[in-house]
């Protein structure tokens, strides 16, 4: 089988498709035939060698978290899913694995894909569906009538957060550049934001939950816009600002958290859910793993509304 592999750490140019022997399963895991790979912008950070103490630096490496596809063959201890079940799921984020014509997973990564929705929207939903969701959940607690600005609302997880606030009941304020503007309103936004020509240090309005995902707005920036009892969410996890955000939770109404993913199998289920009720996802792009370099690059240097997939034959 064909699999996207590294040896050593740097740009897109590092990673290499070679042939492999199709994995063996033992009898508690399943073998999935992969119809489609989404890319996450923690691929880079762990293949250009940003994430070593997560990731480790042994090679070869292999990449990939979240993907969709089809049951090859399943163990004989494996109840929920058959051979010929369409799904979706997600590998170790700092292990991956995913971008290769076969993958092995336990039941608890994966869940089945509605109908409704194609392989490449499925490849698409996992790690930023899951990011979205647990942001909503735990780390703001969003309720009916707070008012949430979503910083970075046309990326990957930004297109589920803007639609998951409105399910809460929330009055969503989407900060979007030009050309995601009237995405933006139709994932349900009510006020809209262009970052090219309203910065957000010059909005009087006060919020009760901020969400960066932009990863370029600091506690102290986001400080005026918080109301004196509210939360800023932020996702790039690191021993300071996780040290320092502890600190500023003991002793401040406004809060600081930080994102670090734990998917479960309930979170996974409600995603599934979500998608099967109707929640939209946007593929920006596709590609062939033949061309995995070029993916690569234009997902991390180009702007795009939502995610890059990488569509297997
Ligand atoms: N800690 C964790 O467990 C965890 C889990 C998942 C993801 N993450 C991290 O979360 C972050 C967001 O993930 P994602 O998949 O949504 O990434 P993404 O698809 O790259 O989205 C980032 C968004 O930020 C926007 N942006 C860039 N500069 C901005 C600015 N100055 N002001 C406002 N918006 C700006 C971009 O919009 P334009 O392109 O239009 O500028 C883009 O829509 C990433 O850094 C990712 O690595 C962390």
């Amino acid at each position: 089988m064909k699999k996207v592999i590294y040896n050593q750490f740097g740009d897109e140019r590092v990673l290499e498709l070679v042939e492999q022997a199709v994995p063996a399963i033992q009898n508690d895991q399943l073998l999935i035939r992969v119809k489609a790979v989404s890319i996450n912008p923690l691929d880079w950070k762990v293949y250009g060698g940003e994430m070593k103490l997560m990731s480790g630096s042994r090679f070869p490496k292999s990449l990939g978290i979240d993907f969709s596809g089809m049951v090859e063959q399943a163990g004989s201890q494996v109840t929920r899913f058959k051979e010929g079940d369409a799904v979706m799921g997600l590998l170790d984020a700092f292990k991956g694995g995913a971008l290769a014509e076969y993958v092995v997973v336990t039941e608890k990564d994966i869940t089945r894909k509605p109908a409704l929705v194609s392989f490449e929207q499925a490849a698409a939903l996992p790690v930023t569906g899951l990011s979205a969701l647990q942001i909503m959940d735990q780390l703001a607690a969003v309720r009916p009538e707070q008012d949430v600005l979503i910083n970075g609302a046309s990326g990957g997880i930004g297109v589920f957060a803007v639609q998951i606030a409105k399910k809460r009941g929330a009055h969503v304020t989407a900060v979007v550049s030009t050309d995601a503007v009237t995405a933006a309103t139709q994932w349900g936004a009510d006020t809209v934001i262009d970052y090219t020509k309203q910065p957000i240090n010059q909005l009087t309005q006060r919020f009760d939950v901020l969400i960066d995902l932009s990863t370029k707005l600091s506690l102290g920036e986001a400080k005026p816009l918080m109301k004196p009892r509210s939360v800023l969410v932020s996702t790039l996890p690191s021993p300071v600002t996780l040290l320092s955000s502890f600190v500023t939770n003991l002793f401040s109404g406004k809060k600081h958290k930080i994102l670090i993913l734990k998917p479960t199998v309930e979170r996974l289920t409600t995603l599934t859910n979500l998608a099967g009720a109707g929640l939209q996802i946007e593929v920006a792009n596709t590609y062939t793993l033949s061309n995995v370099r070029e993916a690569y690059a234009e997902a991390r240097h180009r702007k795009r509304i939502g995610k890059s997939v990488i569509v297997l034959d």
